[in-house]
């Protein structure tokens, strides 16, 4: 067992499975939380084994739009210190908006999926942060930055605000809180089927540097974030977008 711990949420698929795996490199010994339990049980046994570090990450099933199955985690935790949380759970949510009441469903998803989440995991998890020295991370999107995702951008968008006022309250006791907002990566199940050559083309042809993001390219941004060396960083936005948005 490690003496570091990282909470992850949405840890089972994409950016947050690489971002486990890169925590694990890192010594820390990670939770996974999901709501599906065959992806999260298979992904925490894939790092673990290609870490070589039996039990290093262990899932925690859990819908975090649902206060009492936030719990778990916090039982999963148990008397243990976190060090690093990385808010990653989310995405976008579709919906049929021709009327009022779909209008409002359609935000509401939204704003569960990617704030609620963020949220509840964060205030769960508050007085468990190790203190000095703990680290939050947000994971929002170059659509907070630059529009284009409607109510998934106004909702990656209002973690920026939530995260000034979190790192203000955590500051005094030396944890950081910041965002990372990622661009166009692909490799994750964030698009589903709603990729097209077109629209994977176009995104690619938004960068400065001509191609698409990795999971592995966040994952750096959030590693150097929790790390030793960025204990002077917080409340910033760092962007990993190849260059689509410039210096916001
Ligand atoms: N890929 C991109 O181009 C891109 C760009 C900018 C920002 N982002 C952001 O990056 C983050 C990771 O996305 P990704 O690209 O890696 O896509 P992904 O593979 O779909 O990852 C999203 C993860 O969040 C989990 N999740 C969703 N709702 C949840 C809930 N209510 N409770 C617990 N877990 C939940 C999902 O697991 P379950 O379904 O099992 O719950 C899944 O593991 C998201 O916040 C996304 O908005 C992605």
């Amino acid at each position: 067992m490690s003496d570091r711990l990282a909470v992850i949420s949405g840890g089972g698929t994409g950016i947050g499975a690489a971002v486990a795996r890169g925590l694990v490199a890192d010594g820390f010994d990670v939770l996974v939380v999901g709501r599906r339990e065959d992806v999260l049980t298979d992904a925490a046994a894939r790092i673990s084994f290609e870490c070589g570090r039996a039990g290093a990450v262990r899932p925690v099933v859990a819908d975090l739009t649902d206060p009492d199955q936030v719990e778990r985690v916090v039982d999963a935790v148990r008397d243990r210190s976190v060090d690093a949380l990385v808010n990653n759970a989310g995405g976008y949510r579709g919906g049929d908006t021709a009327t009022l009441a779909g209008t409002a469903a359609h935000w509401r998803a939204n704003l569960d999926a990617n704030v609620l989440t963020a949220v509840l995991l964060t205030e769960a998890l508050r007085p468990a942060l190790r203190r000095p020295g703990g680290r939050v991370v947000l994971v929002s999107s170059i659509a907070a930055q630059r529009g284009g995702g409607g109510a998934y951008s106004a909702a990656k968008a209002a973690l920026h605000g939530w995260a000034y006022d979190l790192a203000a309250q955590l500051g005094p006791d030396q944890v950081t809180v910041n965002v990372v907002s990622p661009g166009y990566v692909a490799d994750t199940e964030f698009f589903g089927d709603r990729m097209t050559p077109d629209g994977h083309a176009k995104r690619v042809a938004a960068t400065l540097v001509g191609r698409a993001g990795t999971p592995d390219d966040v994952t750096a941004a959030v590693r150097y974030l929790v790390g030793p060396d960025a204990g002077y960083v917080t409340g910033q936005v760092l962007g990993v977008n190849g260059g689509s948005v410039l210096g916001r």
